[in-house]
């Protein structure tokens, strides 16, 4: 049998940027992307103050909301946490989890980030788990093998092509203008795609492997076409319109 190819995601990562005065870029997006045929998915994760606005001002559009974080737990005394349940609850279709800024900043384990990728499977929302290697680690010739670690330790119980996405970001990626090379990116979607097989046998092949770190217009194209890359999980470039349709006209 002939497996298809995922459709390709492409999320815009706001992190804690963003006020209300910033809605008139998801406004320009839905607008800019209305009556385009796109061969990706959009999706747009702000801050969780803004979920709700967000999801307002794109109304009548494709693209789909997000949140950036989640507890794994429904309900609770987790003072300034936000449930799974309620990022769905704010009309989030998808929520990031394991970015590595959370696993440096609040010291997320593998542990914990399953735990959360298992509670937006249960309120119903896609898990886009983010693994990557540090500079220390990339040159010490260990990237596969952490990608290797992360994943199986992230990736919870049930998951599958539809309610899960890989994020691969290179630590040492983000926010730093540098990016691994076409083959470097196309080396380690490629260990992650036969991981997957080893631990979700033929679901694997339909899980998208976002890239992420340093996402410009400029290098979205080549980016996108290396082997195994189903989309890109975009920090800086999602925060302005016209950059992000720059990396989405990859997919059109
Ligand atoms: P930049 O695109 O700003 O490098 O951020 C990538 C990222 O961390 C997305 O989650």
């Amino acid at each position: 049998m002939v497996k298809s190819v995922p459709r390709p995601l492409v999320a815009g990562n706001w992190k804690m940027n963003g006020t209300t005065a910033m809605l008139k870029e998801p406004r320009l997006l839905a607008g800019m992307l209305r009556g385009v045929k796109l061969k990706c998915e959009v999706l747009v994760c702000p801050p969780a103050t803004l979920a709700r606005r967000v999801k307002a001002v794109m109304k009548g559009s494709r693209i789909k909301v997000g949140g950036q974080d989640c507890h794994w737990n429904v309900s609770g005394a987790h003072t300034g946490d936000v449930s799974a349940e309620m990022l769905k609850d704010a009309g989030c279709t998808a929520v990031i989890v394991g970015h590595s800024e959370r696993r440096t900043n609040h010291a997320e384990t593998d542990d914990m980030v399953a735990k959360k990728a298992k509670a937006a499977h249960a309120a119903g929302l896609i898990a886009i788990i983010c693994i990557g290697e540090t500079l220390d680690q990339r040159k010490s010739g260990k990237a596969l093998e952490v990608a290797s670690t992360q994943l199986k330790g992230s990736l919870p119980e049930g998951a599958t092509a539809a309610n899960t996405v890989i994020a691969y970001e290179p630590v040492w990626a983000i926010g730093t203008g540098l990016t691994p090379t076409v083959a470097e990116v196309a080396e380690v979607h490629t260990h992650i795609r036969n991981d997957l097989a080893k631990l979700m046998g033929d679901a694997g092949a339909g899980v998208r492997i976002l890239y992420g770190g340093s996402v410009k217009p400029s290098n979205a194209s080549e980016l996108m076409a290396a082997a195994n890359v189903n989309g890109a999980l975009v920090g800086g470039a999602s925060l302005k319109a016209p950059d992000f349709i720059g990396i989405i006209k990859a997919y059109m």
